[in-house]
């Protein structure tokens, strides 16, 4: 076995399905912004943040453009995507105002969210099963791709997102890690995750996870080899108030890898 980058990701080291160490960290700077706007101030700044993130071996930066911009705000959509030269990724609920906005942007990715305007955080995945939902996913979709942006959606780990996620056209889809998060020893959620990852990395779609991850739940996520992409804000910027943004990226990163290292190992 060749020497391991673990800040980087070795990429010559590959298991016989195909598989690598690569496991992307996105990181979410919103509640950067959500300090910054406890006090209405213009620090700290989402757009340092962003670029601490990179310094840290962070592989992209996503931003969560709210209905109600209670953190993000468009002139860090912007100075993000142009200062920061990382992948960027814009979570948006379906709001004509929004796509308007992010349509001008053109970020890497863009993630669909169902968005309530009195939730505290996303609460749930986009429920697909509602036709009326699917057609705004498509609508959404397609103004979005025909500027290059690729675009998914957050789901619940259920097959039958993935295969809604498909008859909309999408690229990815979000596998929402909530309930494991909120209790890792449930063996059932993590299988859920798993099981729907698995299906929708088969049908051809690529496949993220996220949502209140953390140092300490993370590694089950990262061991699962057909996600491709975490996003993980929240932890990170609660740890980066001790450690330093560059080193909480830093961190999970190195987590990150290092259980991708672990389930490598135990399929070849
Ligand atoms: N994924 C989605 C779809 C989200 O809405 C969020 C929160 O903005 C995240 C991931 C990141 O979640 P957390 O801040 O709990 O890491």
């Amino acid at each position: 076995m060749e020497e391991l980058n673990l800040k980087t990701g070795s990429k010559s080291f590959e298991s016989k399905r195909g598989f690598t160490l690569d496991i992307r960290l996105s990181v979410n700077v919103d509640h950067v912004a959500s300090l910054r706007e406890a006090r209405r101030s213009k620090e700290p700044d989402p757009v340092h943040a962003a670029v601490l993130a990179k310094l840290g071996g962070a592989d992209g930066v996503t931003v969560h453009l709210r209905k109600d911009r209670r953190h993000i705000k468009e002139r860090d959509v912007m100075l993000i995507k142009e200062v920061v030269q990382l992948p960027l990724t814009v979570e948006m609920g379906l709001f004509d105002d929004i796509l308007e906005f992010v349509i001008q942007v053109v970020p890497y990715k863009v993630t669909l969210v169902p968005e309530r305007v009195e939730e505290v955080t996303t609460e749930g995945g986009m429920d697909l099963s509602d036709k009326k939902i699917r057609e705004l996913v498509i609508k959404f979709s397609s103004a979005l791709k025909e500027k290059g942006v690729r675009v998914g959606v957050f789901i619940d780990p259920e097959n039958r997102m993935v295969d809604y996620a498909l008859e909309c056209g999408l690229s990815f889809v979000e596998v929402n890690t909530t309930a494991y998060s909120r209790n890792p020893s449930d063996k059932d959620e993590l299988r859920k995750i798993r099981e729907s990852a698995r299906y929708a990395f088969e049908k051809g779609l690529e496949v993220m996870a996220g949502h209140e991850l953390n140092i300490h739940n993370v590694s089950n996520i990262a061991q699962i080899l057909e996600i491709e992409e975490l996003s993980i804000g929240h932890s990170i910027v609660s740890r980066s108030i001790f450690l330093g943004f560059e080193k909480a990226v830093q961190e999970m990163k190195e987590k990150m890898i290092k259980s991708r290292m672990l389930a490598l190992l135990n399929s070849v």
